[in-house]
């Protein structure tokens, strides 16, 4: 596996679960004196934020777990089948409308649901926090802190084979 080892974290508008999973895994990369060996990006399927900074709602939610979000909103696009090793996608909306753009089906072994590297919840999607309360937005930051672990397990896998 050649590294840096590419992960793209997808979500619908790019202001919420995405950018809190790319400041999630970063954080833990950090931790753990991996910088440089694994690289984060996110991007939504929508064009509706394009531009915007993370959610003050969802960066609260982070900040309250030490956890900082950065970045500017951006579309998901074709390209980025071929830049990233692994796609990660928040929920089964994001992950159809991914599989969707691949028309030739080239890169489906890429496309993965994030939840599907839990280990502690049970959950099958990383629920949308857009329009409910802030015990959604602290429930995505534990959601996917819990991925993210589980994630980060099975990328130092991928690249000790
Ligand atoms: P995200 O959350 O997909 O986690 O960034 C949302 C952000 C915006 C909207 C929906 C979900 N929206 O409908 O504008």
């Amino acid at each position: 596996m050649a590294l840096p080892y590419k992960l793209l974290f997808v979500c619908l508008g790019n202001i919420c679960r995405s950018p809190s999973a790319e400041g999630i895994m970063n954080h833990l990369i950090q931790q753990r004196g991996l910088e440089g060996q694994i690289i984060c990006d996110s991007a939504g399927t929508s064009s509706y934020h394009v531009g915007s900074p993370p959610d003050r709602r969802m960066t609260a939610a982070a900040a309250r777990r030490n956890i900082t979000l950065s970045g500017q909103a951006r579309q998901f696009e074709l390209s980025d089948f071929e830049a990233f090793d692994l796609i990660l996608a928040m929920d089964k909306d994001n992950y159809e409308n991914l599989l969707y753009l691949d028309r030739e089906g080239k890169y489906q072994h890429k496309v993965k649901l994030m939840c599907d590297f839990c280990t502690q919840h049970r959950d099958r999607e990383v629920p949308d926090p857009y329009y409910g309360g802030e015990a959604g937005f602290n429930y995505v930051i534990d959601l996917l802190l819990d991925a993210c672990e589980g994630l980060l397990a099975h990328v130092q896998q991928e690249i000790r084979a």
